[in-house]
């Protein structure tokens, strides 16, 4: 079996474009624990869904997705960096190759679901990134954790980060639709263009806002 850090060799030998199938076997086996912690994470919401459900009668999570970044995505990312094609490095520094999404009904779920998972003992909490305090200047609103939780193998355990993404169903038709919009411009949308999603985006607001009072009156 080969060392991990030889994967630069690998990827910086002839053809330093055209990473080989090498990195990419590599890759795949690597992958495999981060697609571990994506489960395991989807069980601890999963149980917290139902549970609190049961006990409150409310359930605070709509939906959840989840994804591994593929191998090309991995790569691409190092590239836009400007970071070495290793194994190390991708565990160090890219902190969404684990990606979950959670969907909640209402502002407070998404609090409420983000305290719970990372209050958990064996949940490490190394980065929260509230841009529903304080929205992207589009506009984007989400609660952003950066996690990372044991998962155990069977001759080692491993601690894997994962990158979940709470936010409201209202936020993540904003989300979903601006990405269709605007994914090819880059940074570099229309200045009318970001006016009028900055519009948009206050409207989702106020649709949280006005639902999350109606949901209080309720409960
Ligand atoms: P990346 O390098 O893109 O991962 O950004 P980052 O490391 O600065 O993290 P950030 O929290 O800004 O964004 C992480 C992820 O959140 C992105 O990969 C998207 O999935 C999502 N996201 C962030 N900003 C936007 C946005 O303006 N629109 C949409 N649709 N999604 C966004
Ligand atoms: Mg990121």
């Amino acid at each position: 079996m080969k060392d991990d850090s030889r994967v630069a060799e690998e990827v910086t030998g002839e053809n330093a474009d055209q990473p080989g199938i090498e990195i990419y076997r590599q890759l795949s086996r690597f992958l495999l624990v981060y697609k571990f912690a994506v489960e395991e994470l989807m069980t601890k919401l999963r149980i917290l869904s139902e549970e609190f459900d049961f006990v409150h009668r409310h359930d605070p999570i709509e939906h959840i997705a989840s994804r591994v970044k593929r191998p090309e995505a991995i790569l691409d990312k190092l590239r836009r960096k400007g970071l070495p094609a290793r194994l190390e490095v991708i565990a160090e520094q890219l902190d969404d190759v684990a990606g979950v999404r959670v969907i909640c009904p209402f502002v407070s779920d998404v609090y409420r679901v983000a305290e719970m998972l990372s209050g958990q003992h064996d949940v490490e909490l190394l980065l929260s990134k509230d841009y529903i305090a304080e929205p992207k200047p589009n506009g984007y609103r989400s609660l952003h954790l950066i996690l990372r939780i044991p998962v155990f193998l069977s001759d080692r355990v491993e601690h894997v980060k994962v990158e979940v993404q709470l936010r409201t169903i209202a936020m993540d038709f904003w989300a979903t639709l601006e990405h269709k919009l605007f994914y090819k411009y880059d940074d570099q949308v229309p200045a009318d263009f970001a006016a009028e999603l900055a519009g948009t985006a206050a409207i989702a607001a106020q649709l949280d806002s006005r639902m999350q009072a109606l949901h209080q009156r309720l409960h």
